[in-house]
């Protein structure tokens, strides 16, 4: 487990991770890494191959020998499979479905949270995902879990969508978003949920700044 300074901010499906954790990132002027990038992108190389995601031998497999990496820069990363950059494919909609059953796969997880692993001994650094307080970082300098509403969440991703030009209705996004938060809670292996030692932020009512600024005062108690 590294010594130096880890912050782990996990939470359901559109609860604020990301924006948040690079903020922060920013901030403190250490890396950011979003493990949910990494499951999306074994999720694309899963449908890539033609595998069915819900075929856990074909999956074990993959984990044993896909090749995943992370190029690093100062804002973020860029994650490499089989030497392409997966980027424009995280957010296409037969990933989005087929992401939280790859990553109830446990030999999936083993092999995502080794290379995490491996990412947070190199130095300080924000990551943020579904288990990092509890399974990934559970030494982490600070342990921070996002709450907000099913409907909040919901229209946040629907507007996120909006503005990236996808045509989808509110309705659709609230179903999808309550399916992968089933998954996600309900899995054996390392299920969504708040670590012990976790602060619970609820960020229905506050704002990306305000989140930010909260976990920075928390910070600065350790
Ligand atoms: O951005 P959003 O909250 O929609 O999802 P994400 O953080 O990109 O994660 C996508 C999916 O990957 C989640 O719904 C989980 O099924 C899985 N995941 C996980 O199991 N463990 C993590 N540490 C991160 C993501």
């Amino acid at each position: 487990m590294p010594s130096h300074l880890t912050i782990a901010i996990d939470g359901p499906v559109a609860s604020g991770k990301t924006v948040v954790g690079r903020a922060v990132a920013r901030r403190l002027g250490i890396r950011f890494l979003d493990t949910g990038t990494m499951y999306r992108a074994f999720a694309w190389a899963t449908l890539r191959r033609g595998i069915d995601p819900k075929d856990g031998s074909a999956l074990a497999k993959l984990a044993k020998t896909l090749d995943m990496r992370l190029e690093g820069g100062s804002d973020g990363q860029r994650l490499l499979v089989d030497g392409e950059d997966t980027a424009s494919h995280l957010r296409e909609r037969d990933v989005e479905q087929a992401v939280s059953l790859v990553a109830a796969v446990s030999v999936v997880r083993a092999a995502m949270v080794a290379l995490q692993r491996k990412v947070a001994l190199e130095g300080p650094l924000v990551m943020v995902g579904r288990d990092i307080g509890t399974v990934v970082l559970k030494d982490a300098t600070l342990k921070v879990f996002l709450k907000a509403s099913r409907e909040v969440r919901a229209t946040r991703r629907h507007e996120e969508q909006k503005t990236h030009g996808k045509e989808v209705n509110y309705d659709e996004v609230l179903a999808g978003l309550a399916l992968r938060d089933k998954i996600d809670t309900e899995r054996a292996d390392s299920p969504l949920r708040p670590a012990e030692d976790a602060v619970e932020v609820d960020t229905d009512s506050l704002t990306v700044d305000q989140v930010v600024q909260r976990i920075l005062e928390l910070l600065k108690h350790r």
